[in-house]
C-alpha cells in the first residue's frame, strides 16, 4: 500500500542560510496514527509547511498517497490545523468553514451542509455569525480543527494542536482525533506532550536538528530503549543525539 506520506532527502535552507532540515527522510503509512515528536526548533513545522506546500524544498521529493505534494489531488488529500492559529478576522464562524471549502472546489451547497455539520461536532452552531476574535482560545481550536476537515482529507496533519489547551478540551481533541483515526483517515500529531503520544499515536518519529534521530511504533521504541514510557525513550534518544552534535560539531 502506498504510504500516506513520503519525504525523501527533504531538505530546507532558509533565506539567511540556515538549514532548519536536512536530507530528512520519513513514511507515514497509510491509516497510522502518527507522532512526529522533538524540540523546538527540530524543524517539524518546516516539515509540515513544506508537505502543505507552505514552506518551498530546497531539496528533496515529497509525496502524499503517491501524488507530488503540490499537485492538485495531493493538496486535496491534505488537511493541516496550524500550530499558529491563523483565521481571518473578517469572517463569521461559518464563513471561515465555508470560504475554507471553495479553495478544494466543493460546492456551496455540499460546503454548508458540512459546516453545519462540523460546528455541530465541534459545539460552534451557536458561534455561526462571529467573528473569530470573539471567540475564546479553546473556540478558535476547534474552528481551526473544523476547517482542517472541511474538504474530508484522508491525511489530517495536527501541529500542536494541544498546546496551551486546557485539560477538558484536550480529552475532547483525543476523542475526536481517535474517532477520525478509527475511521480511516491517517493523522500526523506533533505535540510536546509525551503522554498524549503515548496515548494515542501508533507509530513515532523522533527528530532534532532537522534529523529523524529514531522512528519505530511506541511498543519497539520503549524495547528499543529499554524504557516504560515513551519519555524515557524520549529523553533517552534526545541526549544520545547531543552527543552526536557534539561529535559532528568538531
Ligand atoms: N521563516 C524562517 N526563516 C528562518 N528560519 C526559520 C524560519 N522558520 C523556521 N526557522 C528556523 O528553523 C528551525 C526549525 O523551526 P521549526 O520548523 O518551526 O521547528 P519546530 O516546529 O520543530 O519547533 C528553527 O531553528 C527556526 O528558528
Ligand atoms: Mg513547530
Amino acid at each position: 500500500m502506498r504510504p500516506a506520506l513520503s519525504v525523501r532527502g527533504f531538505t530546507k535552507t532558509y533565506d539567511g542560510g540556515f538549514t532548519a532540515v536536512d536530507g530528512l527522510d520519513l513514511d507515514v503509512p497509510d491509516g497510522s496514527f502518527f507522532g512526529l515528536l522533538g524540540p523546538n526548533g527540530a524543524g517539524k513545522t518546516t516539515l509540515i509547511g513544506a508537505v502543505c506546500n507552505l514552506v518551498r524544498p530546497t531539496a528533496g521529493e515529497i509525496e502524499v498517497f503517491g501524488h507530488p505534494h503540490d499537485a492538485r489531488n495531493a493538496r486535496r488529500l491534505v488537511g493541516l490545523a496550524e500550530q499558529d492559529i491563523n483565521l481571518d478576522r473578517f469572517l463569521t464562524v461559518s464563513e471561515v468553514l465555508i470560504y475554507h471549502a471553495g479553495f478544494f472546489g466543493m460546492a456551496r451547497r455540499r460546503a454548508k451542509g458540512r459546516a453545519e455539520e462540523l460546528m455541530d461536532v465541534f459545539d460552534l452552531t451557536s458561534k455561526a455569525k462571529v467573528r473569530p476574535t470573539a471567540l475564546s482560545g479553546g473556540m478558535r481550536r476547534r474552528l481551526l480543527l473544523a476547517r482542517a476537515l472541511m474538504h474530508e482529507p484522508r491525511l489530517l496533519i495536527l501541529d500542536e494542536p494541544t498546546a496551551g489547551v486546557d485539560v477538558e478540551l484536550r480529552s475532547e481533541l483525543w476523542e475526536y482525533t481517535r474517532k477520525l483515526h478509527a475511521a480511516g483517515t491517517t493523522i500526523l500529531l506533533t505535540t510536546h506532550y509525551l503522554e498524549e503520544a503515548e496515548a494515542l499515536c501508533e507509530e513515532i518519529a523522533l527528530i532534532r536538528g532537522g534529523r529523524i534521530i529514531a522512528r519505530d511504533s511506541a511498543d519497539g521504541l520503549r524495547a528499543r530503549y529499554g524504557a516504560d514510557d515513551i519519555a524515557g525513550v524520549y529523553l533517552q534518544a534526545m541526549s544520545d543525539a547531543a552527543g552526536d552534535d557534539r561529535g559532528a560539531a568538531r
